[in-house]
């Protein structure tokens, strides 16, 4: 048997990130930074987790799994519904990793691995002995989607891993474009990766794992309470220059979200009409962008960039800017260069994301990247709506 290898990218939400939890339409896409993963099969019943990045190094007899945890379907078999974080499960798994500190990324990444690879061992009925080993180019803990992109590169080497199995015809050799896996898997990777992705935030609302599965660009509203939610791909998208600057400062997305939902019980009028707001700006950009308004292309790029300092501004309402993240805003939208910037992803730290229009000169790009390299950000230009 041989190795499996798969990747899948990192996403940068354009507009609408926060909101996007309480069922407020986002607007996102792929971005050409990934993680990647390999899965080597062995043959000693052990299944182990190397992260170099994050200093993991970790390996489980697969009997001493706990297995008996898994909740049991009605017909006795041994089945966990696709998109449900199983708790006592969860904390059975915890107990088997040395440190309890959840929040901590390296044992979150040994916790979300566990977690997808019994869920997709007992539905497959198949328990492969294997090591997978993740590194990515992405930044961690900036806003990129990381952990969606690692979630995403564990949740189809197992798949893949119980194809082989399953269908040796299938040959010897993988790759996520190559013929393990199929179109009609999508949906299925998608569930697998957002269980993962619950493990990682506890409450996400699946827009991370939702682009780097399918890559491109997309609209996406989650179902909350009685509403229906929906992901639409825009097809036609039109790419836009982007520039990504990451801080460098490091936060943690479950707190900014629970935090986003503290303030909306302490003020739930000011928080319920920024919400609308940035619904608008969603609904605005998903036309421009999927290639519905025909608008010319200034247009569109003037209209964005408006919209970027506006949502930026909403989220400075919902409490989850930082200083760092303003003195981009304000370096970048200062003269010569009047250009938007917005936090993207959660916010308190990680990146921010400044619209180039098409016909900014590259003299004045240069010097903007110097600008932002001397206060001590990196700045990376981006192509945007990879494959996933
Ligand atoms: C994180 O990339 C985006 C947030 O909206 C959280 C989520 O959607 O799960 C802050």
């Amino acid at each position: 048997k041989s190795d499996i290898v798969v990747s899948a990218p990192g996403k940068v939400i354009l507009f609408g990130e926060h909101a996007v939890v309480h069922g407020v339409s986002a607007v996102a896409t792929s971005v050409d930074l990934r993680c990647f993963g390999v899965l080597s099969p062995r043959s000693d019943s052990k299944v182990a987790l190397e992260v170099p990045d994050l200093n993991v190094e970790a390996e489980w007899d697969i009997s001493a799994l706990p297995w008996n945890l898994l909740p049991v379907h009605i017909d006795g078999s041994r089945r966990v519904a696709d998109k449900e974080l199983d708790p006592p499960l969860l904390a059975a798994i915890e107990s088997l990793i040395t440190s309890n500190d959840v929040a901590n990324p390296a044992i979150g990444s040994q916790l979300a691995f566990l977690y997808l690879y019994m869920v997709i061992s007992a539905k497959e009925s198949n328990a492969p002995s294997g090591t997978f080993t993740a590194s990515s180019n992405l930044p961690i803990g900036a806003g990129l989607g990381s952990s969606a992109a690692y979630s995403t590169c564990i949740a189809s080497a197992l798949l893949l891993a119980h194809n082989h199995i399953d269908n040796p015809a299938l040959g010897e050799s993988f790759s996520s474009s190559g013929p393990g896996i199929s179109p009609g898997d999508t949906d299925l990777i998608d569930g697998w990766a957002f269980l993962s992705e619950k493990v990682l935030h506890g409450n996400p609302s699946g827009i991370d794992n939702a682009v780097s599965v399918r890559g491109g660009a997309v609209s996406f509203t989650r179902s909350v309470g009685g509403r229906k939610g929906g992901l639409e791909t825009l097809n036609g998208f039109s790419s836009v220059r982007l520039l990504l600057t990451d801080t460098h400062v490091p936060r943690d997305t479950k707190s900014l979200v629970a935090g986003v939902a503290a303030k909306r019980l302490a003020e739930p009028a000011l928080v319920d009409s920024t919400f609308d707001s940035i619904q608008s700006i969603s609904d605005e950009a998903r036309g421009l962008l999927g290639g519905q308004s025909h608008v010319g292309r200034d247009r569109l790029v003037h209209r964005l960039s408006a919209m970027i300092t506006e949502n930026h501004q909403h989220l400075v309402t919902l409490g989850v800017s930082h200083p760092s993240l303003e003195m981009i805003v304000s370096a970048t939208s200062a003269e010569p260069f009047n250009l938007s910037t917005k936090l993207t992803g959660a916010g308190g730290g990680g990146c921010a994301v400044t619209l180039i229009p098409d016909d900014f000169p590259d003299t004045e790009l240069d010097s903007l990247l110097s600008t932002l390299r001397n206060m001590g950000f990196t700045p990376h230009l981006t192509s945007l709506g990879v494959p996933g």
